[in-house]
């Protein structure tokens, strides 16, 4: 049972970091993606939490694998993904989250992007989705850490709601931060 504190009996909330990335994976640079949205919910997040953080190269099946890891072994009830949304050869992250989710939330993607296009005319070639597989929301972000936080602020205050409409547990926000709307 997960109570209203926002621990699964008693344990942190677990949430899945992956950062894509050739060159972060294989040391080339630091990889700045995956501690933004680290800081970012650091920020957020008032329930107690933990990351499971990955780094890994833009291979379409290890992206996959990782993430049905977090979601169903892991009991990440959030995985939040940065890097390879664009249209690059090597860019396959949006492919790799459509493979394993069971339902497309579209409306993040869209929010996203226009929240972003006034910041950057190329945030339309970010091709982010988000979706759900099982107990656990997956979304997409760019790699860039503006991007990370532009778009969690973008679509952040609707995460909690669809954590609990899939069974997860009960997220609460700071809400100085992000007020958490919670129409169920
Ligand atoms: N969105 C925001 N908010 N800010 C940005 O700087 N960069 C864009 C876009 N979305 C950007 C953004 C750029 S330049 C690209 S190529 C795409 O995201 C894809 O980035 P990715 O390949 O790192 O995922």
């Amino acid at each position: 049972m997960d109570d209203k504190d926002g621990s699964s009996e008693g344990r942190p909330v677990r949430i899945g970091i992956v950062s894509v990335s050739d060159r972060a994976s294989r040391g080339e640079y630091e990889d700045r993606g995956g501690p933004a949205v680290l800081d970012y919910l650091g920020e957020v997040l008032v329930t107690p939490w933990e990351a499971e953080t990955r780094v890994i190269p833009d291979e379409v099946e290890l992206i996959r694998a990782t993430l049905v890891e977090l979601v169903d072994d892991a009991g990440c009830c959030l995985v939040i993904t940065t890097g390879g949304t664009g249209p690059a050869p090597r860019d396959v992250t949006p492919e790799a989250t459509a493979g394993v989710i069971e339902k497309e939330l579209a409306g993040f993607g869209e929010a996203m992007r226009a929240v972003s296009r006034p910041h950057v005319p190329t945030a339309i070639l970010s091709r982010q989705v988000a979706g759900v597989r099982g107990r656990g929301l997956i979304i997409n972000l760019p790699g860039s850490p503006k991007a990370v936080r532009e778009c969690l602020d973008a679509v952040f205050a609707a995460v909690p709601d669809c954590v609990d409409l899939i069974g997860g547990p009960y997220l609460e926000t700071d809400r100085e931060r992000v007020k958490a709307y919670r129409p169920h």
